[in-house]
């Protein structure tokens, strides 16, 4: 069994400790940079530790290191984190392995997998209806989405100008993120099509979603893939799309565990408390995707 401590505990160390083989693996802590994420202390001030903690303890990067785990995971995908994080192993005395998930994340996904595997057991079923992407950005999933069904309609929604502020200020109400209006801007719908395989058969739907949405209402739907982030466009997005699912159809719901943008999981909560329990699985990506089956 091979000692290991994992470098940051935001949702992506917390998605990679979930990976961990346990026949091989044990988990000892996980260093991060942030003092509030800390919870191995009774008196920080005097960097007293407790004598017990709850759940997994979370510590400052140099304390994790000393823990001197067969493996030190970096769990980030930035490329100046990690590399910052590695300098600091490499000053704070670390010798032994060093995995970086950068690495590993920029050669395989398991979402690409999910999404792969999917789409052949969607079209093999002949489950009925269009592919959707609410929140598709620049297009790195969409072009996928086009690529893997290219006989079905995918329809493309986005503000292409970020964040509304409308759903910004819901989240501040709820205290789910501290988003700001505008983040994500920049997209371009233009060059968002130009990356698209079969753009004959893609519909951009541009502006605030569900408003983008009010003349669908006749549409079905095989697949629809959700990455809004927030609250608002969350919930509104399940109680739009998954009345409108073909039979077997799946909604991939991605950031379920994000810990930066809480509203996300709240918006799946309360879904639940006002219609009933989905049927969700988590999908086990880094990215904290789950599905939802129209049954
Ligand atoms: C994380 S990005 C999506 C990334 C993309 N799915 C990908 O795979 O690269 C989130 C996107 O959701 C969009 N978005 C958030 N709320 C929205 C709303 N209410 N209506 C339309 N788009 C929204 C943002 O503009 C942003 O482009």
């Amino acid at each position: 069994m091979k000692t290991v401590v994992i470098l940051s505990a935001d949702s992506l160390g917390m998605a990679v400790a979930e990976m961990l083989n346990p026949m091989e693996m044990k988990l000892v802590g996980l260093g991060d940079l942030r003092a509030e994420t800390w919870n191995v202390f009774s008196d920080l001030e005097k960097g007293e530790l407790k004598e017990e903690i709850e759940g997994m303890p979370v510590m400052p990067v140099d304390l994790a290191v000393g823990l001197q785990p067969d493996i030190l995971v970096i769990a980030t995908t930035d490329a100046e984190r990690s590399h910052a994080l590695e300098y600091m192993a490499i000053r704070a005395g670390f010798l032994n392995d060093i995995v970086f998930i950068r690495d590993i994340h920029e050669q395989f996904s398991i979402r690409c997998s999910v999404l792969r595997r999917l789409c052949r057991r969607l079209d093999g079923l002949g489950v009925e209806g269009n592919v959707a992407e609410l929140g598709c950005y620049r297009g790195d999933t969409s072009w996928q989405l086009n690529a893997l069904m290219p006989e079905r309609r995918l329809y493309l929604f986005d503000t292409f100008e970020g964040f509304d502020p409308r759903d910004v200020a819901k989240e501040l109400e709820l205290g789910c993120s501290e988003a700001e209006p505008g983040r994500f801007g920049g997209a371009d719908e233009k060059k968002l099509l130009e990356r698209m395989p079969f753009p004959d058969n893609v519909t951009v739907k541009k502006g605030w979603f569900p408003e983008t949405a009010f003349d669908m209402e006749e549409e079905t739907f095989a697949l629809v893939y959700m990455d809004a982030c927030l609250y608002n466009p969350t919930l509104s997005g399940l109680e739009f799309f998954f009345p409108r699912m073909g039979r077997g159809g799946v909604i991939l719901l991605t950031g379920c565990d994000d810990m930066k943008y809480r509203g996300v999981a709240k918006a799946v909560e309360d879904l639940e408390t006002k219609y009933g329990a989905l049927l969700m699985l988590p999908v086990g990506d880094l990215e904290g995707t789950v599905m939802i089956v129209r049954p």
